[in-house]
């Protein structure tokens, strides 16, 4: 059945901190459209504990917070990034706080809130809620654009890909512009076409190509792939961030603990007791991550070890319950008390730091096309993000590409007729296997050879591997109509693509990219850039 067209003046894909931030901007003049593949709290943003970063003290400065930035960058930051994303934090937190987010105060009277502190900070800057900032920001982000009559809210919707010129019915000249996507939507299994004058990708990252992982399941690319197939530039996406202590469990794989942890005096140790960090780097536990996530790979390596300690036992009574319930409820309830015993940890796949290139208003290289949040590669993180820079970017940049979008709507015309989407060649498939076959594999050799540590050989295993599963995949997907895990599926393999062919590119160690083949540095520091035309 081909169904009328939905339509809005724009659509924003996700619903986290990115894609609401822009939507809520975008909502005192037009109408808006947000989607998300899942519930409406399903993306990563939900998940933050530690908090977001700004300067709110009198001792800190924003010179500080931009140095520390390109410090963790390891000199890819575009500075001009960083310093706006900088000076526009303190307004941020405001407008968050003004939303009902109730950060945690100050413990004097001089201090409004109370600022945390995470690897690679020089000061004291995080603001947060307990450990579960990212529930708090995403529930009053939530409720404001659930109680604005300009914003429409779809969930369960997959983005199956955007809509260009390409998919118009008329032949001749039409401008090369999104003019919307097609969604699958779960409940009916259908694929709807949506049309908008302008289109945002807020789809988060891609974590979920490595098999272990902090991110919630929805972390699959689809945004940075959406973007490639549609002819966007993607940059950087050899970075990605192993955050270095998710709790080691056998029932649960994906639980974090928080980097706060180590901020507020928690110390690294190997089983017998030893602490290690000292002897890997002079700043030890507030090290930037990518240190801290190698000297645990390497000491596990070494030592033969399943994991490590995080050890909060010699704080003083009540502080760690007090500064981290949401962590210590759910490690008791696995039987661990952090309070008494150390918790065990090892890396896992945390923040992309490359993705699709975007200018300081959130422009792709499509027209009416923006990306914000973690599916962009905007020049603030370089090689790699520093703790709480993340939320900050969504929260920055949802509010720039706003402004851009106000301020060219009326002079962009209403896409013209798009086709429908076609099922006439498929089938529904009989062999589901093959997609839960190639997702454990593709997972699996992506963890061991693109992972912490690389090499040539491993990048060159991988490759092979990704072209295997890329040629299945598309097949299948031409075959057989789509499901959302097959989608899903499709878009990680892409962007495992374009991860080793950004790590194989780059052949020097820098930041979250490291290769014993290329221990050092290149000089001059660059990007990476992955051109559509190559893919
Ligand atoms: P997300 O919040 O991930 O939202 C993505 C949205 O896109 C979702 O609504 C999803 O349903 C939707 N979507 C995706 N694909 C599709 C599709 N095909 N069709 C339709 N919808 C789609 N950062 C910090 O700054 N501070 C922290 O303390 C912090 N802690 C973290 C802790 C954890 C456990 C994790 C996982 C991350 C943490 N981060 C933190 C990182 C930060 O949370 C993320 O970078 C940030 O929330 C990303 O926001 P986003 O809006 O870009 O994407
Ligand atoms: C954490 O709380 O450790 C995560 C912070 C972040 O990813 O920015």
């Amino acid at each position: 059945m081909n169904r009328d067209p939905i339509t809005a003046d724009v659509i924003v894909i996700g619903s986290g901190a990115a894609g609401l931030t822009t939507a809520l901007n975008l909502a005192a003049s037009l109408k808006v459209l947000v989607l998300s593949k899942g519930d409406l709290s399903a993306g990563s943003t939900a998940w933050a504990q530690g908090g977001i970063a700004a300067v709110l003290d009198e001792g800190d400065t924003f010179e500080a917070h931009i140095e520390d930035t390109m410090i963790a960058g390891a000199g890819l930051n575009d500075r001009q990034t960083v310093e706006y994303v900088v000076e526009h934090a303190p307004a941020a937190i405001e407008r968050l706080a003004q939303l009902g987010v109730p950060f945690n105060p100050g413990e004097t009277v001089s201090e409004r809130w109370h600022l945390t502190r995470e690897g690679g900070h020089s000061a004291r800057r995080i603001v947060h809620v307990d450990d579960a900032t990212g529930w708090a920001v995403q529930k009053a982000l939530e409720r404001a654009a659930l109680d604005n009559s300009n914003i429409r809210i779809m969930t369960g919707q997959v983005a199956v890909d955007l809509i260009t010129e390409r998919h118009a019915e008329e032949r001749g000249f039409v401008e090369r512009r999104a003019m919307g996507l097609y969604a699958l939507d779960r409940e009916s299994g259908e694929v709807n076409r949506l049309l908008a004058k302008a289109v945002v990708l807020a789809t988060g990252g891609a974590s979920r190509v490595y098999r272990f992982s902090t991110n919630p399941d929805g972390s699959t690319g689809d945004g940075i792939a959406m973007a490639w197939r549609a002819g966007c530039r993607v940059s950087n996406m050899e970075f990605n961030q192993f955050h270095p202590t998710c709790l080691y469990h056998p029932q649960v794989k994906n639980f974090l603990i928080t980097e706060a942890m180590r901020g507020e005096g928690g110390i690294l140790r190997l089983p017998d007791g030893t602490a290690f960090m000292e002897s890997h780097d002079p700043r030890a536990e507030m090290a930037p991550r990518d240190v801290v996530a190698r000297a645990i790979d390497a000491e596990m390596k070494r030592a033969g070890l399943a994991h490590v300690l995080l050890d909060m036992t010699h704080l003083k009574p009540g502080f760690v319950e007090e500064h981290f319930p949401t962590i210590v409820q759910r490690l008791r309830e696995l039987g661990i008390d952090p309070v008494t015993q150390p918790i065990p940890v090892v890396p896992a796949a945390h923040y992309s730091c490359g993705g699709v290139l975007v200018d300081r208003k959130g422009r792709t290289d499509l027209a009416g096309l923006y990306a914000v949040g973690e599916v962009t590669q905007s020049g603030l993180h370089g090689a790699n993000r520093m703790a709480s820079n993340s939320l900050l970017e969504c929260l920055v940049f949802g509010v720039s590409a706003a402004d851009d979008i106000l301020a060219r709507f009326e002079s962009v015309p209403m896409p013209a007729s798009i086709r429908p989407w076609d099922e006439s060649r498929v089938t529904s498939s009989d062999e589901e296997v093959v997609v839960s076959h190639n997702w454990d594999e593709l997972r699996r050799f992506m963890w061991d050879y693109v992972g912490i540590v690389r090499t040539d050989k491993r990048l060159e295993r991988a490759a092979h591997r990704v072209a295997l599963l890329r040629q299945e995949i598309a097949a299948y997907y031409s075959a057989f109509r789509v499901t959302p895990d097959l989608l899903e599926l499709r878009n990680l393999v892409e962007v495992a693509d374009l991860i080793v062919r950004s790590a194989q590119a780059r052949r020097e160690s820098r930041g979250l990219h490291f290769t014993t083949d290329y221990p050092g540095l290149s000089d001059p520091p660059r990007d990476t850039m992955l051109y559509p035309s190559q893919g």
